[in-house]
């Protein structure tokens, strides 16, 4: 992100590029189906200035050409013309920043295998919240994004409760979700109280809530919110989207505009709220453990132990699949009976870190806001994205509410056994992420400088520091390899369908783990993925069963010519402005 601050200055500096040619000639097809040989690969290195891409001028680089096809507001559509215009790898170069972008997702994966001990994180790159936390003494926060072994033992201490033992918040996200569905038809549809894209950032920050304390705040439900919970969601919410603001125009910072003061004082108020919240459990939960000090025996020495318990490895994170990620947790000897005990059974995130010991109350108190900051409205744009596919593809979302009733008869989904069923919810979710990601590229930055070898043998050279991506606006959409690729056809994920496409580049083209999901991979991937796959799974299974949901306007879908929103690159990719829809009980 760094590299497009300059971006603005720049604006009116802009040439067309030459006519767009074919990224995809038979022979491009060909090496896709060729396996990728390392051994086998010519000797010589590309450098960017080497790939493909467009003419690059002295100090701005390929900036111009960069404007021409969009700018950082068409970040999606600038990766899908280079795609077009220049096949699986070009180079781009910004201001002095030179990036290759890859859309082989075999390549990316050697960058991702030299990665080391202490990666670079893709959290790193959002420097409103580093800033913030540097400004405000948070050295704690501050840790989560970092590098090196300050980012590890901030990681350490986090992840056993957030990505290992996920399943454990099931009982209540599912009595979240049951609260926020009631109260849905009435606050989007009935009384209009909430607008449905604030309906869903309400949403996520509920169900995050209910995991961090134990209950849901109930935002959602304008009759029942405290105003304190409403300040605190509007705060997190508007700090969040002011911070991609700022990432596309770094001025703001500079100048100490009214857009960074409103982020500041909006981050102000989440730490503050935060605090107070944190507080008032982290006591609680002081009393509970001094009250059952006997059968809580766990230190969190016991936790990082070898062989019991590494923060990125326990992860099951090459495999996306949080069912597989707790069973791996606890292959490797997580006793979950020590740390979450019987008498009260699902104990929330805060509590947990107070039982394991270990951690100061500060230190606590610290870590929820680069928490609530990643962990709700990323929920909540990538749910956006969702339910606009579904409101989009009302036959889609007739078959899915099926599927649901059919297999849940009704009921929340409380327990990992039901969320591996709902298969075909699992297919939507995979295909609305194709269809729609809420980011066009998977980054990467390695910390050594590494040589990568493409499908036809040629071999990149990737400096230190240098950034490469992958594009996932490339194969995924590639009508050579995914059949019309426009249209939203979860049936492209039904295991039937990935059987047959086993050994063609298809297979490369959809079911890649890198395009798998929007987490990111490696040792660096997101904390919350499982979380958020939870808190997604159980709300669209509770939602879709209770209610049809439609575009108040259907020229708004997703497919339609004549929608007025565009696809729009902030912190995250979004519908902009999102589109109204309503809420209409379901026939039972
Ligand atoms: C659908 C929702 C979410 C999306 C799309 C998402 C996406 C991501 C991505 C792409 C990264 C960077 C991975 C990398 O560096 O390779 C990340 C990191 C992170 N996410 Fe999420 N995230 C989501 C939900 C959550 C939730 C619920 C939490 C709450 C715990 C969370 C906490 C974090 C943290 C703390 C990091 C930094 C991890 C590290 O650097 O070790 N995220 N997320």
């Amino acid at each position: 992100m760094t590299l497009l601050r300059s971006s603005t200055l720049l604006a009116l500096l802009s040439v067309p590029s030459e006519a767009f040619r074919s990224g995809n000639s038979p022979q491009q097809q060909q090496q896709l189906a060729n396996p990728i040989n390392i051994d086998k690969a010519q000797p010589v290195a590309s450098t960017v200035s080497e790939a493909p891409m467009p003419f690059k001028w002295p100090i701005v680089g390929t900036l111009p050409d960069f404007m021409w096809r969009g700018g950082v507001d068409a970040m999606r559509e600038v990766h899908e013309s280079m795609y077009r215009e220049y096949g699986r790898v070009y180079g781009m170069s910004l201001m002095g920043q030179d990036e290759l972008v890859f859309s082989d997702p075999r390549v990316f994966d050697q960058i991702l295998r030299k990665e080391g001990k202490f990666p670079v994180g893709g959290a790193e790159t959002v420097t409103s919240f580093i800033d913030y936390y540097e400004e405000n003494d948070m050295t704690y926060a501050l840790q989560s994004v970092s590098r090196g072994a300050v980012w590890k033992d901030w990681r350490t201490d986090v992840n056993p409760d957030l990505y290992v033992l996920w399943d454990t918040y099931l009982p209540v996200i599912a009595e979240t979700c049951s609260k926020i569905s009631k109260s849905a038809g009435r606050e989007v549809t009935e009384m209009e109280n909430l607008h449905v894209s604030d309906f869903l950032s309400r949403a996520a920050f509920d169900m995050f809530s209910a995991v961090l304390y134990g209950e849901s705040p109930e935002t959602s439900d304008t009759e029942k919110a405290t105003p304190e919970d409403i300040e605190f969601v509007k705060a997190t919410k508007r700090a969040f989207d002011i911070t991609g603001a700022l990432i596309t125009n770094p001025l703001e910072k500079v100048m100490g505009s009214d857009l960074y003061k409103d982020f500041v004082v909006n981050m102000d108020k989440t730490v503050k709220l935060a605090s107070e919240s944190g507080m008032e459990r982290i006591a609680k939960a002081s009393e509970r453990k001094a009250s059952h000090e006997s059968s809580l025996e766990v230190t969190s020495a016991e936790l990082t132990t070898k062989g019991e318990y590494d923060s990125t490895n326990g992860s099951g994170s090459s495999s996306g699949c949080p069912v597989a990620a707790i069973k791996e947790g606890l292959g490797v000897g997580l006793n979950r009976e020590k740390f979450i005990p019987s008498d009260y059974k699902n104990p929330s995130f805060i509590e947990r870190l107070v039982n394991r010991g270990g951690m100061s109350n500060d230190k606590i108190v610290e870590a929820q806001t680069p928490l609530l900051m990643a962990g709700v409205d990323t929920t909540a744009y990538v749910m956006g994205w969702f339910y606009l596919n579904m409101a989009s593809n009302p036959d889609v979302q007739a078959k899915l509410a099926d599927h649901l009733r059919e297999t849940l008869k009704g009921a929340d989904v409380t327990t990992v056994e039901q969320m591996e069923s709902l298969k075909h919810l699992k297919a939507c979710f995979r295909e609305s992420h194709r269809l729609t990601p809420a980011a066009p590229m998977s980054i990467k930055t390695l910390e050594e400088d590494a040589v990568v070898v493409d499908g036809d043998g040629r071999s990149y050279a990737i400096p230190a520091g240098q950034r490469t991506s992958l594009n996932l606006r490339g194969l995924p959409m590639d009508p050579s390899y995914v059949d019309d690729p426009d249209s939203f056809v979860p049936e492209r994920f039904s295991p039937e369908a990935v059987a047959a496409r086993k050994g063609t580049p298809s297979e490369i083209a959809l079911d890649h783990p890198a395009f798998r999901d929007p987490f990111g991979r490696g040792k660096r991937r997101c904390l919350g993925a499982n979380v958020a796959v939870a808190e997604m799974t159980v709300l669209a299974a509770r939602l879709l069963q209770d209610w049809e949901i439609s575009l108040v306007d259907p020229n708004e879908a997703v497919h339609s010519p004549t929608k007025t929103w565009k696809t729009k690159q902030k912190l995250m990719l979004i519908a902009d402005p999102y589109p109204a829809m309503k809420f209409t009980p379901r026939r039972k």
